[in-house]
């Protein structure tokens, strides 16, 4: 059973064929996980909850706000990719998505990101394993072939926030199987990976990594004190969603921040892997004066720990860019990056 869906995935990269168009500028180069974390500096996720994806022109992401993200002092894009609504019933993933996705990656090349493939099914892979596991193999079967001579900045993240139906044992024993598929045509890809728990540092010890594979970066997601970032967030469970006015800004809550990211640093330094900060903010119900404060403590403290870190997010909700205004949300920018050149007008 295993074999013949090996077989199906394999069959399914060669037809979805050919390398991007574009990937031939700069060779692929092997970096360390090390090296491609301290090159990833200041990030943001970007584009996964806009219409940019759907058929025909939409979508509010142009050239222009790559440009403004390199300029701003950001050196990485988290793509975050929602592919399981574009695969056909043979799992192939529909071609005009693709091309889509080559576009921002060539938009990532040509302003100089780091960009991360993140695939973000996050929601379906809680509900059944499985299928989970078989999707993943399928998709990224077909992304790293088409990436695969793509240069060392092109990363990929096998998962955001395996949770639920994801945890324990399960993760362990399927992200491996997506690895593998991976390392078939990116032997020495940096391949960023996180814990349970919708990537909870308190889940590290649990993840089970390939000791001899050293070409992996391990993720984690920050949102604490979770009542502060997530109040009234609609997704957040109710008795967070119920929360208005929860403030944050005490020495004693800033400490906590620098505490928690110890910890991490503690379980990088043990098992020599190096640490992406793959998400964090405030959502816009928090008062900015707050989310600022937060957002700098949490920021200054990845980079002090030797953290890359990607903010939650450019776009949609969190946001850091407001494409009504077509201008930046500048105490959000200015706290992820305090002497960033955009704010200077
Ligand atoms: C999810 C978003 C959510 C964010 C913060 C992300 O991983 O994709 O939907 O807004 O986490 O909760």
């Amino acid at each position: 059973m295993l074999k013949r869906s090996a077989g199906i995935t394999l069959a399914l990269a060669l037809a979805a064929g050919a390398t991007s168009a574009a990937a031939q500028s700069k060779p692929f180069v092997d970096i360390s996980a090390a090296d491609q974390v301290a090159a990833m500096g200041p990030g943001v996720n970007i584009i996964g909850y806009d219409p940019y994806w759907q058929d025909g022109d939409k979508g509010n992401y142009k050239e222009a706000h790559f440009k403004a993200i390199h300029e701003a002092g950001f050196k990485t894009i988290r793509v975050v990719l929602f592919t399981f609504k574009h695969m056909d019933q043979d799992g192939r993933l529909d071609p005009a998505w693709l091309k889509k996705l080559d576009w921002v990656v060539e938009m990532g090349k040509k302003y100089n990101l780091t960009v991360i493939l993140d695939e973000h099914d996050f929601d379906a892979c809680s509900k059944d394993a499985k299928a989970c596991g078989a999707n993943l193999r399928n998709v990224w079967s077909q992304l790293a072939t088409r990436y695969a001579d793509e240069p060392n900045s092109v990363i990929f993240e096998l998962l955001n926030e395996p949770h639920d139906a994801l945890n324990g044992a399960v993760w362990n024993e399927i992200f491996p199987q997506v690895l593998a598929v991976v390392r078939a045509s990116n032997p020495t890809r940096n391949v960023i990976i996180g814990p349970t728990h919708w990537n909870s540092r308190n889940d590290l010890d649990d993840l089970k990594l390939p000791e001899a594979d050293r070409h992996i970066i391990v993720t984690f997601h920050y949102y604490d004190p979770f009542r502060f970032t997530h109040q009234g967030a609609s997704w957040a469970p109710p008795e967070i969603t119920a929360l208005r006015d929860i403030h944050f800004g005490t020495p004693a809550e800033i400490a906590e921040i620098g505490k928690d990211f110890d910890a991490v640093k503690a379980w990088s330094v043990t098992h020599d892997r190096p640490i992406l900060l793959g998400e964090f903010g405030a959502y816009d119900r928090a008062a900015m004066a707050d989310r600022v404060v937060w957002t700098n403590a949490v920021a200054r403290a990845a980079e002090a720990h030797g953290f890359a870190f990607a903010y939650w997010q450019f776009s949609s909700d969190f946001i850091v860019y407001d494409f009504k205004k077509q201008q930046w949300v500048k105490p959000i920018l200015n706290a992820l990056i305090p002497n960033t050149t955009a704010n200077k007008e």
